[in-house]
């Protein structure tokens, strides 16, 4: 059976001297992305600062509807930042802890960032509630829906769980927190471009994330979804002049809010995030977010099979459903393969309780999957790890 999305793999030159299964860290680089790099100096030279009248202002819209339209949320809705963590500070100063409803719950299974942000917001008055994992792959539903109770304010929660690439329910923990009155910031950078996300039919309030690892966007660009209802009525307080009703104006005193997205901003954009943010964006449209899942279910399926095969410990769910698009493997000596594995150009990496991860995404092939796991067999072999243990 031919693999469609393969047409796509020219589009990434790196494919052609490494073996790139590191998706889940930093997407490969998009060829396109140098013409639109250069086509932002160009803009910048030519252009000056009529520049940001003429693009780069309404840019910030164009990109966020881009990113919108991957989980179907409706234009305007989508927000730029510079990151994940600055996109649960702006959620956080739309709400104060003052009130009884002040808990945080979320699960010891999200990004560190994100919690090491929420713990900070104890000096500010909020209860934080960490829901703990017990077998390190995931945290069951049924306890995140537990801590979920008439005091909770937000539930801050991973959709794609870095670590393990579990998937949680993220249907069930929006409604108990919507039964109980709470809100759900629903982080999709492990999912979204790899695992469907619909912002609309999960009835969201939030979403973050980056477009660096999955969107195959470059660092630099974070959205910020808000469900339009809210968009409308919450006033964050770590506001700036990008977010006021008429920015133009350099009203003194007090902010009038304008409307989302500009509403959710700041101050001044980062514009060749924007740029480079973009060939990813259109390519990930066009191959399909559906296309693309389908494809990653056989590429960790055939991981996690060569995995079991010699024995190796995978730290991944079982279940493919319940499954994004990492495999991390701890074979013995998995750090110093990994090691390894990028001394020969085979990029994946390794973190502490999960193993060497594997990240295939559309652009891989099902050989370069054997090819990644033949090279582990080779360097177990030579550090004369035994068979049965390889
Ligand atoms: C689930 C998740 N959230 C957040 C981040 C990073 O957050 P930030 O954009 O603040 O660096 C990562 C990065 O690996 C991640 O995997």
């Amino acid at each position: 059976m031919t693999d469609d999305l393969l047409r796509f793999r020219p589009e990434f030159p790196i494919l052609e001297r490494t073996t790139y299964m590191i998706s889940n860290s930093l997407g490969a680089m998009p060829r396109g992305v140098s013409d639109s790099v250069q086509e932002y100096c160009d803009t910048w030279a030519t252009r000056g600062v009529r520049a940001w009248e003429e693009k780069w202002w309404m840019m910030a819209r164009e990109v966020g509807d881009s990113i919108g339209a991957i989980m179907n949320a409706p234009a305007g809705s989508v927000s730029l930042q510079l990151n994940v963590t600055s996109c649960q500070a702006v959620i956080a100063s739309c709400f104060d802890f003052s009130g009884r409803r002040k808990k945080v719950v979320y699960s010891d299974m999200n990004f560190p960032s994100v919690m090491y942000f929420w713990e900070a917001q104890r000096s500010r008055g909020a209860r934080v509630q960490m829901v703990p994992t017990d077998d390190g792959i995931h945290v069951p539903t049924e306890r995140l829906l537990d801590a979920s109770d008439e005091e909770t304010l937000l539930v801050p929660i991973s959709h794609v769980v870095f670590r393990s690439s579990y998937i949680n329910d993220a249907k069930a923990i929006i409604e108990k927190a919507h039964r109980v009155g709470a809100h759900v910031v629903l982080d999709t950078f492990q999912s979204l471009g790899n695992v469907p996300v619909d912002v609309q039919e999960l009835n969201v309030d939030f979403t973050v994330g980056g477009v660096l690892k999955w969107l195959c966007g470059g660092p630099g660009t974070s959205y910020l979804y808000v469900r339009p209802d809210l968009g409308r009525k919450l006033e964050p307080k770590l506001t700036g002049w990008f977010a006021h009703e008429n920015p133009f104006a350099f009203e003194t005193g007090e902010i009038r809010y304008g409307d989302a997205p500009f509403r959710f901003m700041q101050g001044t954009s980062n514009v060749p995030g924007f740029y480079t943010a973009m060939p990813g964006l259109k390519i990930i449209r066009e191959a399909g977010v559906q296309r693309i899942r389908e494809k990653s279910k056989k590429m960790t399926a055939r991981l996690i099979e060569l995995a079991d095969q010699r024995g190796w410990k995978v730290n991944a769910p079982r279940d493919p459903e319940q499954h994004g698009g990492t495999v991390a493997i701890n074979m013995p000596n998995s750090k110093e393969v990994c090691a390894e594995l990028l001394r020969q150009d085979v990029l994946v990496d390794w973190r502490p309780n999960a193993g060497v991860r594997f990240s295939p995404h559309f652009y891989n092939t099902m050989e370069e999957i054997d090819l990644a796991i033949h090279a582990v067999d080779e360097i177990l072999k030579n550090m004369g790890v035994a068979a049965a243990a390889r």
